[in-house]
């Protein structure tokens, strides 16, 4: 396999974005890597999407964007595995120039939620139909219920649930392209409407409209496009059993372990490797079991970790410096590559005021659903 570099960035503001359609955000994003790295063509196209038919009535989004890019004629393909469609896309253009099947070749992803669709509804046909949607239940009530089995198991309080979200509103506080640039206090967290017990509206991953691209070619030829390339070191994925019913330990995300595990095997790297680190914070409990599923603390240490400051800026894994899904918001099909340019950004200097001191290794991590699938990437500075 050939090493695989990022040499370009572009994504939108998230939010709610009335004024762009879907075709518009992709080729806002789109257009802003190209031009980053100073490229004008492309050999194939990944594009992460969750659900564009049921969001906004189009299928078939993949050629439609090329054909919009200005490049009808190049291989396009949309990729989709929920929440971590972005990842996936990222994952399968990392897989195409490893190869060398192809040299340049673009990731990205988006998502339009605003559009008027039933989105608990849409957002619900990535869980299990069966034993979890036809009774009732949807996201918000799934973490819900890995946020009770956490606390019975691990004495997670609802102060841990509440500084996740004060620290990553923070963060998003310092980011330009973030939906809620506001900092919340632990009171008004834990004040907020009770949306599933014990998650408030200010524990969860607000609805966004947005996109996100990375340009990837073989890093042996990055220096053409960008004198800081950021090599991707790894990748690595896994799937676990999609109803919670199924699984042995509600509280331990299992597919977030096996891909992090397989990243940490491909990079030749452990936990304390990592410098800086998007995670899926989808719900405040989410960040809580990734970090633990990842090896930054021991298991049931997640929500001590988010109080003591340990994963804020300036703790010693900074985790979600971008503000998170919480705060930057979660166009649920861009998310995953969205995480990657905070990390390409992080490894190049260039986050401003929510830079990481030194940091030159960092990793993301986008899962699916309640973690029915996951994705891991790890990457550093060239
Ligand atoms: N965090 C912070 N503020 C939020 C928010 C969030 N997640 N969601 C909405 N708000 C704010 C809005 O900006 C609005 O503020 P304003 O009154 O100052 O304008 C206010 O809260 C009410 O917004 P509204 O859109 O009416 O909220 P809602 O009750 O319809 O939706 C949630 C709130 C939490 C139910 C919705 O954001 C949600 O479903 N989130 C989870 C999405 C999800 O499941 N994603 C996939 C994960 S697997």
């Amino acid at each position: 396999m050939r090493d695989v570099a990022i040499v370009g960035a572009g994504m939108t503001r998230f939010g709610e974005l009335w004024r762009s359609s879907l075709r518009d955000l992709f080729v806002e994003a789109a257009t802003e890597a190209l031009g980053h790295a100073g490229a004008d063509h492309l050999d194939s196209i990944w594009v992460g999407n969750m659900s564009a038919g049921q969001f906004v009535g189009q299928e078939h989004i993949a050629p439609l964007f090329a054909d919009h890019l200005g490049m009808a004629g190049v291989p396009a393909t949309r990729v989709e595995s929920a929440c971590a469609s972005g990842g996936a896309a990222l994952r399968a253009a990392f897989m195409e120039v490893a190869s060398g099947a192809s040299d340049l070749v673009l990731a990205a992803g988006v998502e339009k939620m605003t559009d008027g669709a039933d989105v608990t509804e849409v957002l619900s046909t990535a869980a299990d139909q069966e034993t979890e949607v036809y009774h009732g239940v949807t996201f918000p009530g799934l973490y819900a219920m890995i946020a009770r089995a956490h606390m019975e198991a691990h004495g997670t309080t609802e102060e841990d649930l509440a500084a996740v979200a004060v620290k990553n509103h923070r963060h998003g506080a310092l980011n330009p392209k973030a939906q809620f640039r506001r900092e919340v206090t632990a009171e008004q967290v834990m004040a907020s409407a009770l949306v599933a017990a014990p998650l408030r509206l200010l524990h969860c991953s607000p609805v966004s409209d947005g996109a996100a691209a990375v340009l990837l070619c073989p890093l042996s030829e990055a220096k053409r496009y960008t004198d800081r390339p950021v090599q991707i070191l790894s990748t690595g994925m896994a799937s676990a059993p999609m109803a919670l019913a199924d699984r042995k330990d509600i509280a331990a995300l299992d597919s977030v372990r096996q891909s992090a595990e397989r990243a940490y095997k491909m990079a030749g790297l452990g936990p304390g490797d990592i410098h800086v680190a998007e995670v899926h914070d989808c719900f405040a409990i989410a960040e809580i079991c990734c970090t633990e599923a990842l090896g930054f603390v021991d298991g049931g240490k997640g929500g001590s970790a988010a109080r003591s400051g340990l994963t804020a800026l300036g703790g010693r894994i900074p985790v979600n410096t971008s503000g998170g899904l919480k705060s930057k918001g979660h166009p649920v099909g861009a998310t995953g590559v969205a995480q990657a340019i905070e990390i390409f950004e992080q490894l190049r200097g260039e986050a401003g005021d929510r830079q990481v001191k030194g940091a030159r290794v960092g990793l993301t991590q986008n899962m699916g659903g309640s973690g029915a699938s996951s994705v891991v990437h790890i990457f550093k500075g060239v």
